[in-house]
């Protein structure tokens, strides 16, 4: 029914925002008759302060009798907007403005005919809000611009918060991450110089990766730490786009490569490999487009969810095509274990590739499924320990990978010994009967 049209882009909108941070938003809506526009989600503190800068303000229907009091702006917490749904269900009012559970910011009848208004708003109850238009005028498209900002002020000098309430210590969290990157960087550099004479092209490849993985941690703290201070990131999205994009390339062609044994088990790749790589790389073109589309836009746009759902999409099977060259590899080493004089050794090399087909996924279900799980149910206010958590699977991700394929001239698998030759064997008979996947 009718209430549906309004809840579901609200409920979207809190499924999908929360890592979408709220700065200083501008926003085009043209001849637009959605009932409800979200426009931005932000974690007020006890000193919310809201500006809003509407201009150019049309609307289809230009007849001075038409009850411009249905036509508004409104702040609105996810509880309230229940009570706001119940409430129009039950026939109690008829547009989500005459209700006393959402906060009026201005109706359009308090506009006297003028085509444009700033206003200020003081939020003093510190919760998670999200600002909207609501049209309760059925056949009346509504066009505008939009202009929002919202803040908290922080401290003894007042000075603005760009952040959210729950994300405003992003910007040390993501360089403290960096740090450690770096370390790890140092790390991996000594050892390929102890190590030297051991060292496949891969290590570079992987120190390639960790450097990226670092320098798009350090463009994020800076792009974090600007949105704070001033609510728009002055040029440093656009490098931090450029890091993840190239990091995304690496770290999921990285993954293939491994699985694929490439340079420390065979020094070329398969047809059938190539391939992965050849769609892996142009999906992770296309979903760091769809993640800039989503970042720049806001969820105010038509397009929005689309966009998300290509992400998501695209997301997905990037993240199955890097499982199948680890498959084949495992496909191949079981075979080769069976076949070979040299089962043993193959035994252990499979084992390696288990343990990596099981981290693969488990990375991969953590930063996906339960980093999202994560924001969902923690309160607003603690939405960067999701962030941590992410970042934490990740960073073991990198050295869990680091460790079980450095550079090693005695790595036990790829050369073992006759006792651990028997324990092999029989892990074989094992694993055998307990089929992958
Ligand atoms: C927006 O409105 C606020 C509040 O009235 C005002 O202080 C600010 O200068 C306006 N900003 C712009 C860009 O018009």
């Amino acid at each position: 029914m009718a209430v549906h049209r309004y809840c579901v882009p609200f409920l979207l909108i809190s499924v999908f925002i929360p890592f979408v941070c709220a700065e200083i938003r501008f926003a085009e809506i043209q001849h637009d008759n959605r009932p409800i526009i979200p426009f931005d989600e932000f974690g007020f503190t006890h000193t919310g302060h809201l500006e809003l800068n509407v201009s150019n303000i049309k609307l289809s229907n230009p007849n001075p009798d038409l009850d411009r009091s249905k036509l508004g702006f409104f702040l609105c917490t996810g509880d309230a907007w229940m009570q706001v749904l119940l409430q129009l269900e039950e026939g109690y009012i008829d547009c989500a403005l005459d209700s006393d559970f959402v906060e009026l910011i201005l109706e359009f009848k308090s506009l006297k005919g003028k085509s444009s208004f700033d206003t200020a708003y003081k939020e003093n109850n510190a919760d998670l809000y999200t600002l909207a238009f609501a049209n309760c005028l059925n056949n009346v498209k509504v066009s505008m611009k939009v202009r929002s900002a919202m803040y908290n002020l922080d401290g003894k000098e007042n000075r603005r918060d760009y952040l959210p309430s729950g994300l405003t210590n992003l910007p040390r969290i993501y360089f403290l991450f960096a740090l450690v990157y770096l370390t790890l960087a140092g790390i991996w550099v000594y050892v390929l110089y102890i190590k030297r004479l051991t060292v496949f092209r891969i290590h570079f490849f992987m120190l390639a990766v960790v450097l990226l993985k670092a320098i798009n941690l350090l463009c994020e703290a800076e792009d974090k730490s600007y949105i704070k201070r001033t609510g728009s990131a002055h040029g440093w999205d656009v490098l931090f786009y450029i890091f993840s994009f190239l990091k995304g390339i690496m770290l999921f062609s990285l993954i293939v490569l491994i699985g694929t044994g490439w340079s420390f088990l065979k020094p070329y790749l398969q047809d059938k490999e190539k391939k992965v790589l050849m769609i892996v790389i142009p999906l992770q073109v296309i979903a760091h487009v769809a993640q800039i589309v989503l970042d720049e836009t806001g969820p105010f746009g038509h397009d929005w969810i689309v966009w998300k759902q290509v992400f998501l999409l695209v997301d997905v099977v990037c993240c199955c095509a890097v499982l199948l060259p680890i498959v084949w590899s495992i496909k191949n080493l079981r075979e080769a274990a069976k076949t070979d004089g040299k089962a043993a050794v193959n035994l252990m090399k499979l084992t390696l590739f288990r343990q990596y087909y099981v981290v693969v996924i488990c990375y991969i279900y953590f930063t996906r499924v339960v980093v999202y799980t994560f924001v969902t149910i923690t309160s607003y206010k603690y939405l960067w320990t999701s962030v941590v958590a992410g970042e934490l699977a990740t960073l073991a991700f990198y050295v869990f990978t680091g460790y079980k394929f450095k550079p090693e001239p005695h790595n036990p698998y790829f050369s073992i010994g006759d006792e651990e030759e028997e324990v092999a064997a029989e892990q074989l008979k094992l694993e055998d009967e307990i089929e992958l996947c």
